[in-house]
């Protein structure tokens, strides 16, 4: 795994990262133990990096998910996981940094529910066959995951994805990210193709570029 470090612009309206903090970008790589050591130690500090608050696009669509169990990949600081907790989901949440998943349980427990925190490399993770009601992958792409996602879906199960395209080369924040690690235009929806889609979109504000979908597995 790598990870490529980026200016930060405070650009999003549903994150409470502060303007000018260091972020990183979602991306795949080869080297999982840097990757890990360089996303512990973005997450070494008090403030929550991707704020406490869950991505928009799933509280926006929160009334379209029945509650039951869930699966939070790649997690990062629980933002969403305890989103869903709150909502009534019983959350599982990975994640390859440690430092992550004790500020995802102390925000878990700051909002008194609980989450299922478990510290995973992705590449090496095996998610559980038909055990997911929802699974939700924000800002974050690996493509091998796709299969296990299906595959861990119950039937009627919905995934809720989230990450950047590659027309966020185009955008300041996005410029130094290579290509691989983002999402091709239409890929999103064709790794789920044969699902009902509930909602598809790419976006670009100029700072943020990002396809959505939520889709139900048949
Ligand atoms: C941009 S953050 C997104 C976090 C969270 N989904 C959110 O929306 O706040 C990407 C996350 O991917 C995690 N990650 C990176 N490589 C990983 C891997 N190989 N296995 C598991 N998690 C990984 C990082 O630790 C980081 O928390």
């Amino acid at each position: 795994m790598a990870v490529i470090p980026v200016r930060w612009n405070g650009s999003r309206a549903d994150d409470s990262r502060p303007k000018g903090s260091n972020a990183y970008q979602i991306v795949t790589g080869d080297d999982s133990e840097d990757d890990r050591r360089r996303w512990d130690t973005l997450y070494s500090t008090r403030t929550y990096v991707f704020g406490k608050e869950p991505a928009a696009f799933l509280r926006d669509n929160i009334g379209q998910l029945s509650v039951g169990k869930a699966l939070d990949l790649a997690m990062g600081e629980g933002r969403n996981a305890v989103y869903l907790a709150k909502k009534g989901f019983s959350v599982d949440g990975v994640d390859i940094s440690e430092v992550a998943l004790q500020k995802a349980r102390r925000l878990a427990s700051e909002n008194k529910v609980s989450i299922t925190a478990i510290n995973a490399d992705l590449s090496a993770y095996t998610i559980r066959p038909e055990t997911y009601q929802l699974i939700v992958n924000i800002d974050y792409l690996q493509r091998s995951l796709i299969p296990q996602i299906r595959r861990g879906l119950k039937r009627g199960g919905i995934v809720v994805f989230e990450t950047y395209t590659v027309e966020h080369l185009k955008n300041a924040n996005g410029q130094h990210m290579r290509r691989d690690y983002l999402l091709e235009r239409g890929e999103l929806r064709r790794f789920f193709r044969d699902y009902e889609i509930l909602v598809y979109r790419e976006t670009n504000d100029g700072k943020e570029a990002r396809a959505s979908l939520i889709a139900r597995k048949p």
